[in-house]
């Protein structure tokens, strides 16, 4: 097909994923902007497929047969507590893509380039497949993290930095080797020892960064990925794919940023490892830490009977018991008989960027009464009553008490500060972070043990 039509149609492609990144940015806009990407990448599909450079049909359909059919079947199937590790593995398959895509492009017998041509074509050869190896072993890992098959503490080996220091001179060494090498089979060694070099240091660094660090993980790793398809653009020399991944890096940057913020650390500490480690506030370090005080659910609707203002703060655990539907109704029904109901959402509250303000508007929850954290805190001290849903580290004083806590610094739902505060989860259980939480034990706080939809639902059912 004429170039300029595809041109053409690769600059639509390109709006279209603009559009989508600037409507994901809005609970109201989100699905618009998930439209405009579905449309953006059909086009893109298609047009690459009309193009000269693409031939072997057949292949080509049998190949997209498979993987739609498998994208589909398991998209339909994951439940919205398996979404981060099932994100966390299709990272890994773009860079495992980059590598794939990188030895091919070397080893093409019909790409011959020579002189300045060839020193930059090779190098997008190395660094694509460097990206794309650290970010499919980074991936992987962050799903065996996030899907429990790995254990969340940061794994700290002795001398860590200097073992990373080594390999990372180590692969600049092989990248002057690799663009020095008079032919491929001088050069495909060290692009090879590379490759293992970035596959061992993409476990090594994910196994380094503790579970309250991993949202800063997946939005890194996120960039890592979009980088990486940026990297294979340049190598297939394909500008759709150069700007769809730049604009995946970039915009996966600004989220590890303001997760970083959320989270009141350096980006630079957090991929150097280390946090989330034990220490006087992990759950070895065991401690008289006084008695928790349980509270029914019948009493907790009598005591909701006799507020006149309500905070929730969910976490991970209401999305795990699919609570959101009772919290959904006992909104209502409170709101309806005039008490001031809202939602305190932490930045890395769950499992993912904003894991909690999916489940509220799938459950349809108003959007004007779902508020950031730092809108809430300041009104805290004059709330009736707080209820924590299925959440722990979000909410644990230590952050701000300790400061040797895995978790210090991190900025904190202050709920203790209201009059009353109901925690309800299954058992006295840490959260994802490995952490010990006082605010069970402390004296305004009533501890509501069971599955999260059931103590919902059994409160809305005794409502007064
Ligand atoms: P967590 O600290 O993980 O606490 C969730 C709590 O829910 C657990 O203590 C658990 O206690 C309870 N729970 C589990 N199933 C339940 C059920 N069916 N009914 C009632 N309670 C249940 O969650 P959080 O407070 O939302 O904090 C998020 C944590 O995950 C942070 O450490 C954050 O850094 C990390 N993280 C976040 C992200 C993103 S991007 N949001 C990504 C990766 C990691 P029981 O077992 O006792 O019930």
């Amino acid at each position: 097909m004429n170039y300029g039509i595809i041109l053409s149609a690769y600059i639509l492609s390109s709006i279209l994923f603009i559009l989508s990144l600037g409507g994901l940015s809005h609970q109201e806009t989100a699905r618009r902007g998930n439209v405009y990407g579905i449309i953006g990448m059909a086009i893109a599909i298609i047009a690459t497929l009309l193009s000269d450079q693409v031939g072997n049909y057949g292949l080509i359909i049998a190949c997209m047969l498979v993987g739609g059919t498998i994208g589909a079947w398991v998209a339909s199937r994951v439940e919205m507590t398996a979404m981060p590790e099932l994100v966390a593995i299709l990272h890994s398959f773009v860079g495992l893509a980059a590598v794939l895509v990188g030895f091919a492009t070397y080893i093409d017998p019909d790409i011959h380039f020579t002189g300045v041509e060839k020193t930059i074509h090779d190098v997008e050869i190395y660094l694509g497949v460097l990206i794309g190896a650290v970010t499919f072993t980074g991936s992987v890992i962050a799903f065996g993290k996030l899907s429990g098959r790995i254990g969340s503490r940061a794994l700290i080996l002795p001398a860590r930095h200097w073992l990373n220091l080594a390999n990372l001179l180590i692969c600049i060494w092989l990248g002057y080797v690799f663009l020095g090498a008079g032919s491929t089979i001088e050069g495909i060694w060290p692009l090879l020892v590379m490759t293992v070099l970035a596959l061992i240091f993409g476990v090594h660094m994910v196994m380094a960064i503790g579970g309250a660090d991993m949202p800063v993980v997946i939005s890194m790793l996120n960039s890592y990925s979009g980088w990486a398809a940026a990297a294979t653009g340049f190598m297939l020399s394909n500008d759709l794919l150069i700007v769809t991944g730049a604009l995946v890096g970039s915009s996966g940057a600004i989220l590890s940023y303001i997760m970083c913020r959320a989270m009141n650390r350096k980006f630079v500490s957090v991929i150097m490892g280390g946090f989330g480690t034990t220490s006087a506030g992990g759950p070895d370090a065991g401690g008289e830490q006084g008695e928790v005080v349980p509270i029914s659910a019948e009493d907790t609707s009598e005591l909701l009977g006799n507020v006149d203002s309500l905070v929730i703060v969910p976490g991970y655990g209401m999305a795990v018991a699919h609570a959101q539907h009772p919290v959904s109704d006992l909104t209502r029904k409170l709101r309806d008989k005039g008490v001031n109901v809202r939602f305190g959402i932490h930045p890395v509250a769950g499992r993912m960027p904003g894991h909690m303000n999916v489940l509220l508007a799938e459950a349809k929850v108003p959007y004007d009464i779902v508020l950031e954290m730092d809108e809430i805190n300041k009104d805290l001290p004059q709330t009736d009553a707080v209820m924590v849903i299925g959440a722990n580290d979000i909410v644990n004083p230590s952050a701000i008490d300790e400061p040797d806590s895995p978790i210090a610094g991190m900025p904190v739902l202050e709920v203790w500060n209201a009059k009353t505060v109901i925690v309800m989860k299954r058992s006295m259980a840490s959260g994802y972070a490995g952490v010990e939480n006082p605010l069970f034990f402390k004296e305004n706080t009533r501890m509501l043990f069971g599955d999260a939809k059931d103590s919902v639902d059994t409160i809305v059912s005794n409502l007064p």
